[in-house]
């Protein structure tokens, strides 16, 4: 189904161009809650939007099971190649979760967020809780109003930009992280440098 967040084919004809565009090196994020979730003694996660799955290998390495959700089929072909059939990836927007009726002990959700429209945030956050366990773990990263993309491009809305055409950022501070995930089990707000200002965002779901 079509988004009004993001057009798949940009997408899309970025893996195609660009290949492994990240590099196959796992972000900051997702180390520090590779860390975490070992810790909390996660065996299985879901990643919205995975890419190539950069960001998926090292939970692999470390005993977590992968399942992934992913709008380009280059990125899907991409992962195949450098990580066989490790993980799973389900082909489709994320605005159509849920893919499968698994509860998950953990979700890393490595920006993509802030790619969507205010109501398809909203409804990834709730389809998202509605994927994990009790007791479960929620990380998400966005864009951070720090960025220094912050502003440009074509304003939207407040705080939401498009910064080249198709793609569309809302760049959050304290303030929308609260509005937004309070009511997923917030419990922790992380400042963290990744290529531009980024959030870690934990939530955790009531037991
Ligand atoms: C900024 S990239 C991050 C990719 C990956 N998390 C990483 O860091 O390697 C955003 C990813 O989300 C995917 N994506 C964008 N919109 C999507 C949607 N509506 N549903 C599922 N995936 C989407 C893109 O194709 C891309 O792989």
């Amino acid at each position: 189904m079509a988004n009004e967040s993001n057009k798949p084919e940009f997408w899309e004809s970025s893996f195609i161009d660009k290949q492994e565009m990240w590099g196959l090196e796992p972000s900051k994020s997702a180390v520090l809650t590779k860390d975490f979730f070992v810790s909390q003694s996660v065996k299985n996660i879901l990643v919205p939007g995975i890419g190539y799955g950069r960001n998926a290998q090292i939970f692999i390495e470390n005993g977590i099971a992968v399942t992934g959700i992913e709008i380009s089929k280059t990125a899907i072909e991409m992962a195949g190649k450098h990580y066989g059939t490790q993980m799973t990836i389900h082909h489709g927007s994320v605005t159509d979760m849920p893919f499968d009726k698994y509860q998950y002990e953990g979700i890393f959700c490595y920006a993509l967020i802030h790619l969507l429209a205010a109501s398809e945030r909203k409804k990834l956050i709730l389809d998202c809780y509605n994927q994990i366990q009790k007791n479960g773990y929620m990380v998400f990263t966005a864009i951070s109003k720090e960025a220094h993309t912050y502003g440009q491009g074509k304003f939207v809305s407040k705080d939401r930009y498009e910064i080249f055409d198709g793609v569309k950022m809302f760049f959050y501070d304290t303030e929308s992280i609260h509005e937004e995930f309070d009511q997923a089990g917030l419990v922790e707000i992380t400042k963290i440098k990744e290529s531009q200002p980024f959030f870690m965002i934990k939530c955790k779901k009531a037991s």
